[in-house]
């Protein structure tokens, strides 16, 4: 038997519902195999942060850290300052844990209403770069709140960064029937950045000699994902521009109800985290309406992580097959969680 150690941050408002639906999804995947998952439930998120002021204690980093994966729900909640909660646990886990792939599939599966009226074959994934850019933290304010303030975020881009996600989203894309990778960034005004991930394409280039490459400024990779998405495999870029892009894949696939992610360490120096892409919608959390679509895919990444291609693919068939039946029928959360773990046991 095989025992996997899987850390659980439910996290806040739907998080908790939707974890719950993707651990039934995973259990049902496991089931009858000699993989045996044994989780840990972290209380991290705006509970703690209210009951103690902490975020991510060191202590809890350090026990994630012995764990082979992590699985998140949503961090944050309005009764939190804007930040708080973001830069002091989730981002914190993804830099802490080294996440420099945020890899984020943008798929159309056949049944799923895209507000496009002809999307047309969309399958695609981003790999956005997950501890530099804008993203780590490295900026301030002067005359604070003043008409003279000045409020600087520096975007962080290394050699060392660029180049090691370069080169896995290139290899992502070799591995591509299309083999294709479209690099998103803004170097006609982000000069220094950007020419340093433009290099960076070319230099890689040369080890994937049979993957094309091509490049577009984040604004027109705007249009071209509303006008014409089936033309992108593997997209490249940095921390924001993915941000961005990965809310309008979601919103082109069917919302973010049903869009994935995983936070991947490549190097497998420490746990990867899935999540999926949506927040904690305190609006309809408890509600029993939140989709946990998205994290039963995400939990099919985790098992791709771990080697279990297999279930995997048992655990994204079983959300294809369910797309393709849903319609408009409306279920509960946990009605599409038991439809999911049903399919999946089949
Ligand atoms: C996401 C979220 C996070 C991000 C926030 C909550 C820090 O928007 O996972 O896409 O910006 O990465
Ligand atoms: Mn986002």
């Amino acid at each position: 038997t095989r025992n996997i150690d899987l850390a659980v941050v439910a996290g806040d408002g739907i998080g908790t519902e939707v974890v719950e639906q993707g651990l039934a999804v995973l259990e049902a995947a496991l089931a009858g195999s000699d993989v045996k998952v044994a989780t840990t439930e972290f209380d991290l998120g705006a509970r703690r942060w209210h009951a103690t002021g902490e975020t991510l204690a060191d202590g809890d980093l350090e026990r994630i850290r012995e764990h082979d994966a992590i699985l998140l729900g949503a961090i944050g909640d309005p009764s939190v300052p804007s930040g708080v909660l973001e830069r002091g646990l989730l981002l914190k886990l993804r830099f802490a844990l080294d996440h420099y792939v945020n890899l984020r599939p943008g798929k159309l599966y056949p049944g799923v209403k895209s507000p496009l009226a002809e999307p047309g074959e969309v399958d695609f994934v981003v790999v956005r770069e997950g501890t530099e850019g804008p993203y780590v933290g490295n900026g301030g304010s002067v005359r604070t709140g003043t008409p003279h303030e000045i409020a600087t975020e520096v975007s962080v881009n290394t050699a060392f960064g660029v180049e090691r996600v370069v080169r896995d989203a290139f290899a992502r894309a070799q591995a591509r029937p299309r083999r294709h990778l479209t690099l998103v960034h803004k170097h006609n005004v982000l000069v220094h950045a950007g020419h340093l991930w433009r290099r960076t394409v070319e230099a890689v280039n040369a080890e994937f000699p049979d993957v094309t490459t091509d490049y577009l400024h984040v604004d027109a990779a705007t249009i071209f994902l509303t006008t014409n998405p089936s033309r992108f495999d593997v997209i490249v870029t940095d921390n924001l521009f993915g941000d961005i892009l990965t809310d309008q894949a979601a919103a082109i696939t069917g919302g973010i109800g049903l869009a994935a992610s995983a936070n991947i360490n490549p190097d497998r120096t420490a746990p990867s985290m899935f999540e999926p892409v949506h927040g904690s919608a305190p609006d309809i959390a408890g509600q029993g309406k939140a989709d946990p679509t998205a994290t039963v895919l995400s939990v099919s990444l985790l098992l791709d992580h771990l080697g279990l291609t297999a279930e995997a693919a048992r655990v994204e068939a079983a959300v294809a097959a369910d797309l393709a039946e849903r319609g408009s029928r409306v279920r509960s959360t946990a009605e599409v969680g038991q439809d999911l773990a049903a399919r999946v046991a089949d």
